[in-house]
């Protein structure tokens, strides 16, 4: 069974920072399965029943978060020059180990996973998972009818890369929804590339079946239960 420091299961548990825990061991209120636990460095197992003033305390082992990206953040977990998407967390939501899940362009806003479970990860970026994602663009040009069957046939991009076949549902005033259930590079904006259009404004508004909530601003994030993650693979 898994062990971990007992201060680094209480910032997670209880969302406070390391610094807090450690002053928590020492007020002498923190249990493991029954024995007061005062140093920080006492490793302790995942599944140990922990009390906090005699209340049991719940562990999760990940976090997932979804995230309405707003424009000029980068999809990273650190960067020396530019914000990220995890500097941008609230604090309560913050721990080491944050990824974002796929990459969404400094410009495009929308739907993202930020988690720090690798295989959950692995598992929505492999180019076996076929999920699909929907997007909504806005064009600099009209959306021609006949980019409907183009899209569909699947498109090769400029540099001769073939894309499996994507929806393309056209709306008013030069936008459009696109599916795809791949992630190549730029993809969609390479797609738009080779029928002439360029992509003024990108956004992500599905994964599989999660979609972005309606209103939930820019910036802002919620945290997911693992049921409702889930819904990314349905
Ligand atoms: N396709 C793009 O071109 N950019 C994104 O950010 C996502 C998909």
């Amino acid at each position: 069974m898994a062990e971990i420091r007992i201060d680094k299961y209480l910032s997670v548990a209880l969302s406070v920072s390391r610094t807090d825990a450690k002053a928590l061991l020492k007020s002498g209120k923190i249990t493991a399965d029954g024995k007061v636990v005062l140093r920080p460095e006492t490793k302790i197992s995942e599944t140990a029943t922990v009390k906090y003033g005699g209340q049991e305390l719940a562990y999760k082992k990940y976090i997932y978060i979804l995230m309405n990206k707003p424009e000029g953040i980068l999809s990273a977990s650190t960067d020396k020059r530019v914000k990220t998407v995890v500097d941008i967390l609230p604090e309560n939501l913050k721990r080491t180990g944050l990824f974002p899940v796929g990459r969404l362009d400094k410009n495009t806003t929308g739907l993202l996973i930020i988690t720090d479970d690798g295989d959950f990860g692995h598992k929505v970026t492999s180019p076996k998972s076929l999920i699909k994602k929907q997007y909504l663009a806005g064009l600099d040009g009209k959306v021609k009818e006949e980019f409907v069957e183009i899209f569909k046939n699947g498109i090769t991009l400029a540099d001769g890369e073939e894309c499996m076949p994507a929806d393309l549902e056209i709306l008013e005033n030069n936008h459009a929804v696109v599916t795809i259930c791949e992630g190549k590079y730029h993809q969609i904006k390479r797609m738009f590339g080779v029928v002439g259009l360029g992509v003024n404004t990108l956004k992500r508004l599905s994964i599989g079946k999660l979609t972005l909530p309606p209103t939930l601003r820019e910036g802002e994030c919620i945290e997911l239960s693992l049921n409702e993650i889930q819904q990314i693979f349905e």
